[in-house]
């Protein structure tokens, strides 16, 4: 449904990857609602050739930039500007990776220069835009950046890994820069933290199923989808949630207000 939500309104959308992706959902929601906004992704997941379809589909241009090298950050921010014609509305960070995930280590046997890596990808990148974006004052006042988290930022989940620990140094940078821009620019910046959906990043975990159908059970609205993600994400970039800064909001059907539910209470009931 549009609703010309983000007319006028321009962007940086960090992360799609293929149309799974949290990422391209939004920039699919936020082409709907009026928005302009340039695409950008690692140059090694831009090798996939998937983001040029999406870029065709918007109307726009896809800028390579590794989000944990300063260098290409500053480039990005400026190009985006200019190509644009004008300063940012908003800014999608949906970027996560662990290479100890990914390569099966476990949180107990981590190999620390990958356990680095996890942090810099998955929680510092959101520091360094920020710092590249206020540094070139490219954000307007009452910008909105949402960066996208889990829950096991906050609770112990096995099989999380280290990733958990990146989370949690993400969601506190969006409360400390937060302060910041805010103070300064009257910017704002929140974490979303999304129920476990079907992406590549999602299904890297180990276990990844099981934490989904868990969940989905958990929840009394059942999981969310990366769709709903979306369509949050986008009231999250409009004039209409203004004074939200400094938070990380639970879009998880309820997930994470839960103890326990009479589905899962019966499943143990059932295997007696
Ligand atoms: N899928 C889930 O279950 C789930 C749940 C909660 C939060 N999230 C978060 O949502 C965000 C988006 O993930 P997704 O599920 O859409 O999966 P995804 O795999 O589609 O997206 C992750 C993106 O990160 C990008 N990326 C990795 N390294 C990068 C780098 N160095 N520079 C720039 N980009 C880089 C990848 O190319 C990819 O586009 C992540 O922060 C993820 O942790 C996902």
């Amino acid at each position: 449904m549009a609703n010309n939500l983000l007319a006028g309104k321009r962007g940086i959308i960090f992360g799609a990857l293929d149309a799974n992706s949290i990422a391209w959902k939004t920039a699919l929601k936020a082409h709907e609602q009026g928005a302009k906004f340039v695409l950008t992704n690692a140059p090694v997941a831009l090798r996939m050739g998937e983001i040029n379809k999406l870029a065709e589909q918007c109307g726009t241009i896809v800028i390579p930039a590794d989000a944990t090298v300063v260098e290409d950050l500053d480039k990005l921010v400026a190009q985006a500007v200019e190509h644009l014609g004008g300063k940012l509305d908003f800014v999608l960070h949906s970027i996560g990776m662990s290479p100890n995930v990914r390569k099966g280590k476990t949180y107990t046997d981590l190999n620390y220069e990958w356990f680095q890596k996890t942090l810099d990808i998955s929680a510092l990148s959101l520091h360094k835009v920020l710092q590249s974006c206020m540094k070139q004052e490219a954000i307007n006042e009452w910008g909105s950046v949402v960066a996208l988290t889990y829950i096991a930022g906050q609770r112990a989940f096995p099989g999380y890994g280290d990733m958990a620990d990146a989370k949690a140094t993400l969601e506190s940078i969006v409360r400390s820069f937060g302060y910041y821009y805010g103070n300064a620019k009257k910017v704002r910046i929140n974490s979303i933290s999304q129920s476990p959906t079907m992406t590549t990043a999602g299904s890297g975990i180990k276990g990844f199923d099981s934490f989904f159908g868990f969940a989905d059970k958990m929840s009394p609205l059942g999981n969310a989808s990366a769709d709903a993600c979306a369509d949050y994400t986008i009231t999250l970039f409009s004039d209409l949630t203004k004074y939200v800064t400094m938070q990380n909001l639970y879009h998880d059907g309820g997930f994470s207000n839960m103890g326990v539910s009479e589905v899962m209470m019966n499943t143990f009931a059932e295997s007696k």
